[in-house]
């Protein structure tokens, strides 16, 4: 099964409308047709207007980091599907361990947030991983199979196929600390596996998983390059338009030859 690959930049709490507007202007200035995979950036609410003007009718696709559950109401400080829709988001991260840690996100609560999104058509970015104390303990697949099935567990075989998920282990977030591609592809394909039993060996093949976690331009393409690791969402490095392009770059190679090219 052939997926398209995903380069993600995930900025976080990083940029104004101004630099988020520099910034864009500075990649398209190099930026060409990539083959094989998409390019997605996923700067804060504020920044969706501007990006969505600048990147309209260029490869680049916009994500959101997070979005609620209900379509409207009493939710003060929430955005909705709706409205995210209406910036031109093609994507939205969703359970990001920052988010599950810091503002103690649950599993149940990813969950409904995963549906929602797919009934209006925006594709989830589902992250899961474990913290280090987890892993130390022996409970990676125990942790990524809970967030992952709470995770979808609303999602009907049809609704998947428009799914994405990133598998982040906690420990390697922001920590200059990467996994190594061999560890991360282990978890990806148990990842895949568990998707398999939920939703069918045919949807679970056609989902793509990502790995993020201190992916830089030196890394990247010993993960992507991994039969299960379909791209990478990436935090510090997307924040330099040059760190991140070579990063796009890098996963182009990864793409050519995983199709069996150079
Ligand atoms: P870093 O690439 O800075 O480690 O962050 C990863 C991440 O959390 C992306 O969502």
């Amino acid at each position: 099964m052939n997926r398209t690959l995903i380069a993600a930049g995930n900025w976080k709490m990083h940029k104004t409308i101004g630099e988020a507007s520099a910034y864009a202007e500075a990649f398209l200035a190099r930026m060409r047709e990539f083959q094989g995979l998409e390019v997605v950036i996923c700067p804060p609410f504020t920044a969706l207007p501007v990006l969505r003007d600048q990147f309209y009718q260029t490869p680049v696709r916009l994500g959101a980091q997070n979005v609620h559950w209900e379509i409207q109401g009493a939710f003060t400080g929430e955005i909705s599907a709706p409205m995210l829709q209406e910036l031109g988001c093609r994507y939205v991260i969703v359970g990001h361990s920052e988010r599950r840690h810091i503002f103690r996100e649950t599993s149940e609560e990813v969950g409904w947030k995963v549906k929602t999104l797919c009934s209006f058509h925006l594709s989830p970015i589902l992250c899961v991983g474990e913290t280090l104390s987890e892993r130390e303990a022996g409970k990676t697949r125990e942790v990524v199979q809970e967030q992952l099935l709470q995770g979808v567990a609303h999602l009907t075989p049809e609704e998947a196929q428009s799914l994405v998920i990133a598998y982040e282990p906690v420990w390697a977030i922001g920590t200059g600390r990467a996994s190594t591609p061999q560890d991360a592809e282990e978890v990806i394909r148990f990842i895949r596996e568990e998707l398999a039993s939920r939703f069918g060996q045919e949807v679970a093949s056609g989902i793509r998983i990502l790995y993020g976690g201190s992916v830089a331009p030196e890394n990247v393409f010993d993960f992507v390059v991994q039969e299960n690791i379909d791209g990478t969402l990436v935090g510090g490095a997307s924040l330099d338009p040059g760190k991140f392009l070579k990063i796009v770059e890098e996963t182009e190679r990864a793409f050519l030859r995983k199709s069996g090219g150079a």
